[in-house]
């Protein structure tokens, strides 16, 4: 997949979509989500290498964070407050909030790594990658343990609840219960390959396989229930704390399924493209997807959260609302303020934007890259920035990659940006 090209064409999608949408930021599809315990924080992982922490009451972004050279494929968010990214490079990196560098990286496999949990304590984190393997770390020490054993990629990994067993689901179909202390695992095959995965409180495991079944295993006695068939492979499955578990589709489908009655409820409108990840975050549902976002459902209401619901738009000054450019803008505004007491986001403040030498709004912590470079913005430069993207106009950026690809779009885009930033 040629990343600028993907950027370019989602740009693209996103400028015909409503003005103000939900999560924005990534330059293309969104892989993975998880969100914080307590529901406030999220964390997305994109196709453009980055992964984004947002903030989900204010709508905005917190910081992007940039380490991994290919494809954020997996995320998760750890008790204690902690974040975590693995990449299709095969690393994870452990980062806190407010940090700009991650307080850990490992090199953990040596092919992409498709699923990460957390255990119920938080003490472990366990990844499942394309090179067949499964690794257990201990968050504190950084120690880990590698297992093997599936024939094919392993695409999803969890803890059982409590902490003692590793499930893990492949390619090969494989469903396999691996005792942490040691000793045999127990092995469930299935007649088709296992996508995404949850373990359930007694013991048992959900698996969403390629085939639209959603199973339960029980590793006592091998037996596989089938709970439901969806009409597309199963991309990605999530669980509330009622039961009920949300199941997605590469057909772009999300569904809520009550487990104590099997009862299927479609939930929000079919998405254009896969659905890479789901989270709940206390009454909502996230959703990451091909179209660039992490969208927000209201889970009792089983609808999109309408954009209106955030505070997005009063920081366009009002005389510039209508501006072609804001519409353009509105792909930047999760993570650039237009407005010096706006402070700073995950992205520099753009007041005083015109004029200003590149990587030198006070009080803003720049990459290094951006600070060994030499350009003065203007509405040409401004408008190169995003004719050719930000990978190549200013390389080494942890701005993620995005273009705008319409020359019309660019110009309202700089006429916007020299109004709303004077
Ligand atoms: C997901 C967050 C995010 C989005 C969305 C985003 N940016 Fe950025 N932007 C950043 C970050 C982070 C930096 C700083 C990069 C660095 O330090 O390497 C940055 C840097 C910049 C800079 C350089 C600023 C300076 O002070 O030198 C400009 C200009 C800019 N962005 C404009 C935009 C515009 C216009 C859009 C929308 C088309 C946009 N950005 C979308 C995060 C974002």
């Amino acid at each position: 997949m040629r990343l600028t090209l993907l950027a370019a064409a989602t740009i693209a999608a996103l400028l015909a979509a409503p003005a103000a949408a939900q999560l924005r930021g990534h330059g293309g599809p969104v892989r993975a989500v998880a969100a914080s315990p307590d529901g406030r924080l999220a964390i997305s992982g994109g196709f453009d290498s980055t992964a984004i922490l947002w903030a989900l009451a204010e709508n905005r972004a917190l910081g992007v964070l940039r380490l991994h050279d290919d494809a954020v494929t997996a995320v998760a968010a750890l008790p204690d407050g902690r974040f975590v990214t693995a990449g299709a490079d095969g690393r994870i990196a452990l980062w806190r909030l407010g940090a700009r560098a991650p307080e850990r990286v490992a090199q953990a496999h040596k092919a992409q790594i498709a699923g990460l949990a957390a255990s119920p304590d938080g003490r472990r984190l366990a990844s499942a990658s394309f090179d067949r393997s499964l690794r257990v770390e201990d968050v504190e020490s950084g120690a880990a343990q590698i297992f093997e054993g599936h024939r094919d990629v392993v695409n999803a990994v969890a803890f059982s609840a409590d902490g003692q067993t590793l499930i893990s689901g492949g390619h090969d179909g494989q469903l396999r219960f691996t005792p942490l202390a040691g000793g045999a695992p127990a092995i469930v095959q299935m007649e088709a390959p296992v996508v995404a995965l949850l373990a359930l409180a007694d013991g048992r495991a959900l698996a969403g396989r390629a085939d639209g079944a959603l199973a339960r295993i029980d590793p006592a006695s091998g037996r596989v229930d089938e709970i439901a068939r969806l009409g597309a492979p199963i991309s990605a499955l999530a669980r509330r704390p009622d039961g009920r578990v949300a199941v997605a589709g590469l057909d772009g489908t999300i569904t809520l399924v009550d487990l104590a009655s099997g009862r299927l409820t479609p939930f929000a409108a079919k998405r254009a493209g896969p659905v890479w990840g789901l989270a709940f975050a206390g009454a909502e549902l996230l959703s990451a997807g091909n179209d660039g976002f992490v969208r927000r459902y209201d889970v009792a209401a089983g609808v999109e959260i309408a954009p209106a619901a955030f505070a997005e738009t009063p920081e366009i000054p009002a005389g510039l609302r209508d501006h072609p450019g804001a519409r353009v803008f509105s792909a930047c505004i999760a993570c650039h303020a237009l407005q010096p007491e706006e402070g700073q986001r995950a992205g520099p403040s753009l007041h005083g934007l015109m004029g200003r030498r590149i990587a030198s709004a006070p009080g803003y912590a720049y990459s290094e890259a951006l600070q060994g470079l030499s350009i003065v913005w203007t509405p040409e430069t401004v408008a190169r920035l995003f004719e050719i993207g930000p990978t190549r106009y200013t390389p080494g950026t942890k701005m993620p990659e995005q273009r705008v690809v319409d020359a019309a779009d660019r110009q309202a885009l700089v006429e916007f940006l020299a109004q709303a930033t004077r």
